[in-house]
Formats: structure tokens, sequence, C-alpha cells
């Protein structure tokens, strides 16, 4: 009876022993997720900015145009279009302002660069050249590369220029998140790889030919050689230098006006003066967009080209203007 007892008393004690090395366990690691949650910590919102708007103002932004209903953020979302969290750290905040500003069309190097110089003009990046921010921000480089000039799937929201700097804020707060790793890094063999990117190719060749249609007529095809006309040579600096993502040769009304029919027509601007749109108003509205501002348009979204354009670019761009009745 007595050792029945004792048998008793010992599995008590290896129960309260077993119990109390439980507990020590729980509470060990409880501290160590405490300590691990503080390394996650998020920026703050009013902390991050970018040229004078803060990720706060950004991610209002970013809830009133409901990008959430196409793109994910940190795993939310719709799966419509690519996650955008670690975005400003692939593309950079000079690709960014190019594509928010003219979301129908991948921009090409000359738009990037032509965004990049009036960020570092305006003193919201540090002196930089384009080589030199493509190889800090592979994914502009690839973009650039890859789908500079090629049609877009994402809507003309209608971005002010504020708007766009606010969402540059947003996106680059979200850069900064420690997400774990999100998102994956997606993990396929080389030979899907390869198909996929052969694939892509042949379809970006494809929608690329079909934005820059006639260029690759015999005429023109020397890019640039003595045989081409200024008419063909300003629409091509309007497909290279970004012009055409915003501005339709159709009538139909992008980010900014039609050039169908603009020259010598009547324009409307802000402030109730009417302007004729000849040569020296196309001029001016190219070096110097905010100067007049086209009634009805944003101020400020199209990037002032004064500095990046010779008098030989401007003058082919007019001409192929004026020849777009
Ligand atoms: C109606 C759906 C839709 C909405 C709303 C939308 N987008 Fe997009 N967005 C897209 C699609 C589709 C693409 C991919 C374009 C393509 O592949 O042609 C895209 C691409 C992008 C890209 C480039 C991504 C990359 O990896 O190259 C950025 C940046 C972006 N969107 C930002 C935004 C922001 C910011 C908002 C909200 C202010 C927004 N989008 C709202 C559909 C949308
Ligand atoms: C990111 C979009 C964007 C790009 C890129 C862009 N523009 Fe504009 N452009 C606009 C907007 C918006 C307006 C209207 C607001 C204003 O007057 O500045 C405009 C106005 C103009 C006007 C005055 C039009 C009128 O109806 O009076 C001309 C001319 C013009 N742009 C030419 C160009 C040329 C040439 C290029 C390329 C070298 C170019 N734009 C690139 C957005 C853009």
């Amino acid at each position: 009876m007595s050792s029945f007892i004792e048998k008793e008393k010992k599995a008590r004690r290896a129960a309260i022993w077993i119990i109390g090395g439980m507990i020590g366990i729980w509470i060990v690691l409880s501290i160590f997720s405490f300590t691990d949650s503080a390394a996650r910590k998020r920026p703050d919102t009013t902390q991050v900015t970018f040229a004078g708007q803060t990720a706060l103002r950004g991610k209002q932004v970013f809830q009133a145009y409901n990008c959430m209903d196409c793109h994910t953020m940190v795993g939310n979302g719709a799966y419509f279009a690519p996650d955008l969290t670690k975005i400003y750290d692939h593309t950079g905040p000079a690709w960014l302002k190019a594509y928010l500003s003219s979301p129908g069309t991948y921009p090409t190097r000359a738009i990037v660069n032509v965004n990049l110089q009036e960020l570092i003009q305006s003193g919201a990046v540090g002196p930089t050249t384009l080589d030199d921010y493509l190889a800090k921000y592979p994914g502009a480089k690839s973009r650039v590369e890859e789908r500079g000039g090629v049609q877009a799937l994402m809507p003309n929201l209608g971005f002010s220029a504020d708007d766009i700097k606010a969402l540059i804020a947003f996106l680059k707060y979200s850069s900064k998140l420690n997400t774990g790793g999100w998102p994956p890094k997606v993990i396929a063999s080389q030979s899907v790889i390869q198909r996929e990117a052969e694939k892509l190719e042949s379809e970006s060749g494809l929608i690329k030919s079909r934005v820059t249609g006639e260029l690759k007529s015999p005429n023109s095809s020397g890019a640039g050689g003595a045989g081409s006309s200024p008419i063909a040579l300003g629409k091509e600096q309007t497909i290279n230098l970004g012009c055409a993502a915003c501005h339709s040769v159709d009538g139909s009304k992008l980010v900014g006006p039609s050039f169908k029919g603009l020259f010598g027509s009547q324009v409307s601007l802000d402030g109730g003066r009417t302007v004729t749109a000849d040569t020296a108003y196309i001029r001016k509205s190219i070096l110097e967009p905010n100067a007049d501002i086209v009634k009805g348009f944003p101020k400020s979204v199209m990037p002032a080209f004064g500095g990046t354009l010779t008098d030989e670019q401007i003058s082919d761009i007019i001409q192929y203007i004026k020849s777009l009745k």
C-alpha cells in the first residue's frame, strides 16, 4: 500500500516539473516574439516624405483611388495587377513618376530621364546620371528595356502632380516595411523562365509595333538617317520622348489634350485667356508646360523638356503636330 502512495507522489512531482518547464518555455518564447515584432515596427507615415508630400497623404490617395481593387499591398488586395509593396525599391522615384503620370504606356528611357532631371532640379533626389539611376534600380532598367513605349493595362486615373508625389511617398514607405520576404520570389525552373520570356518578348514586340506603327516604314527606318522627313522624325520623337503616352493623335483625350487639329486652333487656358496654337505657343508649351495651362487639364503633370531637346528636335515635333490636321 505505501509503495502505491510513493508511486503516486513521484508521478505528481514529475507532472509538476513538466508543467513548470512548459511554463518556462512559454515565457521565454513569448519574450522572443515581442523582441521580434519590435524589430518589425512600422516606419511612421508622417515621417516618410517625398518632394514635400507625406506617406500619410499618399496612403489617403491610395485608398481614394482604390488601388487595391486591382493591386496587392503587403498581401492584401486583388490579384489583377502586380504587387506594389516593394515597387519603390525596384524602380525608384523617377520611373514611378513617369509611370504614374501616364499610366497607359510604359515609360521610355528618354521620359525617365526627363523626370529624373526634374526631380534633381527640385531637390527631391540627389544628383545622379540616368545610367547610375538605372544601375541603382534594376527594376526600372528592365522595365525601360523590355517595355518602354509599350501600352500598359493600367487605367489613367487622372492624378494631380501632388497626388503623384504623395503616392510615391507612400510607395517609398511601403518599401521600408519589414514584410518578412513578401512578396515571395517566384521559383521556376530555367526552362519555364526561358519559355515565358520568349512568349513575353513576342507579345511585347507585337504591342510595340502597334504603338510605333508606321515608324517602321522604309523612309524612316534609318532612325534619324539623312532621308527622314522632319514630320517622320518629329513623330519618332513624340514616341521616344513619351509624348504619345499623354497626347493622342486621333482626337481622344488622354492625360493631356490631343495633338490632332491642335496647330492653328484656339486654345482656352486656365484663367479665361484664349490663345492661338502657333509655333511659338507650342514651343513654349513643350519647354515650360506650366507657363500656360490648358483649361480642364492638370498643372505640373507634363514634365518640362527645356534643356533636354535641341532646336531641331523641337521644330521636327512642331512640323509633325502641324501635319495632324
Ligand atoms: C482597374 C485596375 C487598376 C487600378 C485601380 C490601379 N491599377 Fe495600377 N496597374 C494595373 C494593371 C493591370 C497594371 C499592369 C499594367 C500592365 O502590365 O500592362 C498596373 C501597374 C501599375 C504599376 C506598375 C507596376 C509594375 O510592376 O511595373 C504601378 C506602380 C501601379 N500600377 C500603381 C497604381 C496605383 C498607385 C494605383 C492607385 C492610385 C493603381 N495602380 C490603381 C491596374 C490598376
Ligand atoms: C505625363 C504626361 C505628358 C507628357 C509625357 C507630355 N505631355 Fe504635353 N501636356 C500634358 C498635359 C497634362 C497638358 C495640359 C496641361 C498644360 O497645359 O500643361 C499638356 C500640354 C501640352 C501642349 C499644349 C496643348 C494644347 O492643347 O494647348 C503641348 C503642345 C504639349 N503638351 C506637347 C508635348 C510634347 C511635344 C511632349 C513630348 C516631348 C509632351 N507634351 C509630353 C501632359 C504630358
